[in-house]
């Protein structure tokens, strides 16, 4: 039996490509292979989003070298954004990788059983999101479903319109379907996946496709990532507060606090329309978690640009940040601007947007003890078979001790005891049937 190894790195896109590249392979009887040593097919399914992340890649395709000496018949192929960027030039560092496609061209996968020589494949591929794929899907309770691909948004920091091209949202009738045959499996949640979700245009809009799958029978919750300020209506926002399966959490990435700084980075928005949002989401669905995105030391970004941010962050009050510091991409507009931050000040500016946040998350999470909270039990945790693990609808982590009569998948109320910085401490008061 023939064996695949995939290394997922990047964001829930990757991580669902790399469910339907596993399931591609098993169609053509491939098996999991526990590690690279024991595959005859090892796929880097890799992430461009910052210099570290490629450099990560890089790093770990160079320590296979010696495993494809002693195994010559082992075969390598590196998907993912950088594939997608960095193409044949890849052959030139590390002249042991034998395929190289791009996020738009997964299906190429099955070519790499069926071929004996080497290929590229990093065309455009706007058919994607017309394709079927066969996930080999990891979880059972939760699910992930694209339904739109690419990005036209050109953010000037950002990769992503390079590597996964123009949006192409899929048919309604075809996610609906998928979501439904999930839905009989047992899946009881679904998140819709897109780089910028909100977006998404087929016969039907968003607002309307969440109406469709929140029709489906046996699905209990329903999430989105990633959603884009500029088009976040208020018609999005209603749906949100009238369906009872779309949860109450949204990502809603800010960047930055500042008006200038967001200008430069072609958001679309300025921050008192970023604030607007903000109180229309709060003002309809008062229980709102609203998690964000925050780059440090863009190119330009003065000590006050970087204040507003700190500033914005206490006003705003998130319950949860994802914090970078900004990393040039070779092809961004912003990589040939001038202004360039150095290192050790887009460093500090990071730590004290980390800070901050962290002190907001712990006051934030403090406000939820003591009150009960719907959780879906999503399994053991990772530290104790005598735990389990859930989530809020508003996405917080929840650890509770396990109860004989529940299994993952069953839905309780739980009263939250403690809270952390990253999890919540529970105890079940009642199942939700
Ligand atoms: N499509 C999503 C997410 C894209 S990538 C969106 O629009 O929000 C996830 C996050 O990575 C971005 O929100 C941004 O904060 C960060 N990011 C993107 N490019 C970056 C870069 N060049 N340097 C640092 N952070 C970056
Ligand atoms: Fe990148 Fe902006 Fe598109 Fe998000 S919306 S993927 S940050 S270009
Ligand atoms: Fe990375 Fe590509 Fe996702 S650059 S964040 S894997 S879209």
């Amino acid at each position: 039996m023939k064996k695949y190894y995939i290394n997922t790195m990047g964001c829930q896109m990757n991580v669902h490509d790399s469910e339907k590249m596993a399931g591609m392979l098993e169609e053509e009887g491939y098996t999991c292979a526990e590690s690279p040593e024991d595959a005859d097919i090892i796929i880097f399914n890799t992430c461009s989003i910052r210099q570290k992340a490629e450099q990560k890649f890089f790093s770990e395709l160079g320590r296979l070298k010696p495993l494809r000496k002693r195994k010559p018949d082992i075969r390598i192929a590196v998907a993912g954004c950088v594939a997608q960027h960095k193409g044949k030039s890849i052959h030139k560092r590390a002249p042991h990788v034998d395929f190289i496609f791009g996020p738009q061209n997964i299906h190429k996968v099955r070519e790499i059983i069926h071929t004996s020589s080497d290929f590229v494949f990093v065309d455009d591929n706007p058919a994607l999101a017309d394709m079927e794929f066969p996930a080999h899907r990891e979880d059972r309770i939760r699910s992930w479903v694209n339904i739109m691909f690419g990005c036209n948004n050109f953010c000037s920091y950002c990769i992503v319109p390079h590597t996964r091209g123009r949006e192409k949202s899929r048919a309604g009738s075809d996610i609906i379907k998928e979501i439904r045959g999930l839905a009989e499996k047992g899946y009881k949640e679904v998140t819709l996946l897109g780089q910028n979700v909100n977006s998404y245009c087929s016969s039907v809009d968003f607002p309307t496709l969440l109406v469709e799958v929140n029709n489906i029978e046996g699905l209990e919750r329903i999430r989105f990532v990633t959603s884009h300020p500029k088009d976040l209506s208020p018609e999005l926002v209603c749906v949100m507060r009238d369906l009872e399966k779309v949860c109450e959490h949204i990502h809603l990435p800010l960047q930055s606090g500042s008006t200038n700084v967001l200008k430069k980075m072609n958001r679309k928005y300025t921050y008192n329309d970023y604030m607007m949002k903000v109180e229309m989401l709060r003002r309809e669905i008062p229980e709102i978690a609203i998690t964000s995105d925050i780059i440090t030391g863009f190119p330009q970004e003065t000590d006050e640009d970087h204040a507003a941010t700190v500033k914005a962050l206490r006003e705003i009050g998130f319950d949860g940040l994802f914090a970078f510091k900004y990393s040039a991409r070779t092809g961004t507009k912003a990589a040939d601007m001038e202004g360039h931050i150095p290192d050790k000040v887009r460093s500090e500016r990071l730590y004290e947007i980390i800070e901050t946040q962290n002190e907001l998350t712990d006051s934030k999470n403090s406000q939820i003890q003591g009150t009960i909270q719907e959780v879906l039990v999503e399994g053991y945790s990772d530290k104790s078979p005598e735990i389990f693990t859930g989530r809020t609808r508003t996405n917080k982590i929840v650890l509770f001790p396990v109860h004989s009569s529940l299994k993952p998948g069953d839905i309780v109320q739980a009263r939250i005891e403690k809270t952390n910085r990253h999890t919540l401490d529970g105890t079940v008061i009642s199942l939700n049937t």
